[in-house]
């Protein structure tokens, strides 16, 4: 029976490791600690890691599994940014991600970002916890008149148009590889094109080497004024000090961030007590027209399940026949 050894595990995921250890035959333990270069030695006497998306391997933590014996990786998320895929490959280690446990999640969560901006709602519930209910610059726009632009047409995307499609017909698309399912419900524009006819703009696509910093000083200057962004795709997507910049100077009427470049060892755990020395996340966060989340966006009770078991199965599919539909590699 492989030995599988699981990284940051939360108290939610434990009993559906449990359930799905038994079904696909493996030996499961877990640990809080996250994936890293420092935590990699944990690993010894197992024969598979599974990491989260917070997770960093590193071409040094993949030396140390592999040095340990670990034949195969597998994150329990879609995005795998913090993998080192050229090591993991050089060191002949399986990765794996799990591509698909509940687009809807996300693409749910973005809509609902989308229209806690549109209506005011940070601000208006930041004024109720003080008493004021005067409505004097709450004012909100209805999301039937507005035009959506869609960064990133993959399944996030694609469902993320899907729901926007409830409220209005005008929706943008970009994508490197545009595809016929998407064609059908959106328009795809150049990019600049959608940057400039966009009301909101959301982005679903992964990072990667090239779009670093894809939104910043240049691609906002493009976008309409009074423009709303919602990120829940990976926080480097973005040059968040340039988003705070147009916020402040209202090019930028709202973002909502629900992932940020510098999270690591901030978010998912309770810093509460602690001074935040990120000067930056502590502008954002207390700005009255960004809301910033820590990456929530997945959290259903659906993408938890699904994320535990697809990323066992992952590695029963390796271990019976040889390979997995979600290798990397
Ligand atoms: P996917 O692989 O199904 O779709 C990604 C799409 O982006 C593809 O159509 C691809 O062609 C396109 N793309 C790649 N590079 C691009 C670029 N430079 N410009 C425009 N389009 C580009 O991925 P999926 O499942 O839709 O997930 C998207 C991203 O959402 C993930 O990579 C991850 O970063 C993020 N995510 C965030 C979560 C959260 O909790 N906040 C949870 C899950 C995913």
């Amino acid at each position: 029976m492989l030995k599988v050894l699981a990284y940051n595990v939360r108290e939610d995921e434990v009993a559906f490791f449990h359930e799905y250890a038994d079904v696909y035959d493996l030996d499961v333990r877990c640990t809080i600690d996250p994936f890293s270069s420092e935590s990699a030695y944990l690993a010894k006497g197992h024969d598979a890691v599974i990491i989260q998306g917070n997770c960093i391997a590193d071409e040094r933590a993949l030396e140390i599994i592999h040095e340990l014996g670990i034949k195969i990786l597998t994150t329990r998320c879609a995005g795998y940014d913090k993998v080192d895929l050229d090591a993991a490959q050089r060191l002949g280690i399986r990765a794996c991600n799990v591509p698909a446990y509940s687009p809807n999640a996300v693409s749910e969560y973005a809509v609902t970002l989308a229209l806690a901006c549109v209506r005011n709602l940070p601000l208006t519930i930041r004024r109720m916890h003080n008493y004021n209910f005067a409505i004097k610059g709450l004012i909100g726009r209805e999301v039937k008149d507005m035009t959506i632009g869609i960064i990133g047409t993959g399944r996030i995307g694609y469902e993320t148009i899907r729901n926007f499609r409830g409220f209005t017909d005008s929706i943008l698309a970009y994508d490197l590889y545009p595809n016929d399912k998407v064609k059908e419900i959106a328009d795809y524009v150049a990019f600049d094109e959608l940057l400039k006819r966009s009301d909101i703009i959301s982005i679903h696509c992964p990072l990667t080497k090239d779009n670093y910093h894809l939104i910043d000083k240049e691609a906002i200057s493009k976008m309409k004024d009074g423009v709303i962004l919602i990120n829940t795709s990976r926080g480097a997507l973005i040059d968040a000090q340039d988003v705070l910049d147009a916020v402040k100077s209202h090019k930028i009427a709202k973002a909502a961030l629900d992932v940020y470049e510098y999270e690591n060892g901030l978010y998912l755990k309770n810093n509460a007590g602690d001074d935040l020395e990120d000067q930056l996340l502590k502008e954002l966060i207390n700005h009255n027209n960004i809301i910033v989340t820590p990456h929530i966006a997945f959290y259903t009770d659906e993408a938890v399940k699904n994320m535990v078991q697809i990323s066992l199965s992952n590695i029963a599919e390796i271990e019976k026949s040889g390979s997995s539909q979600n290798e990397l590699i």
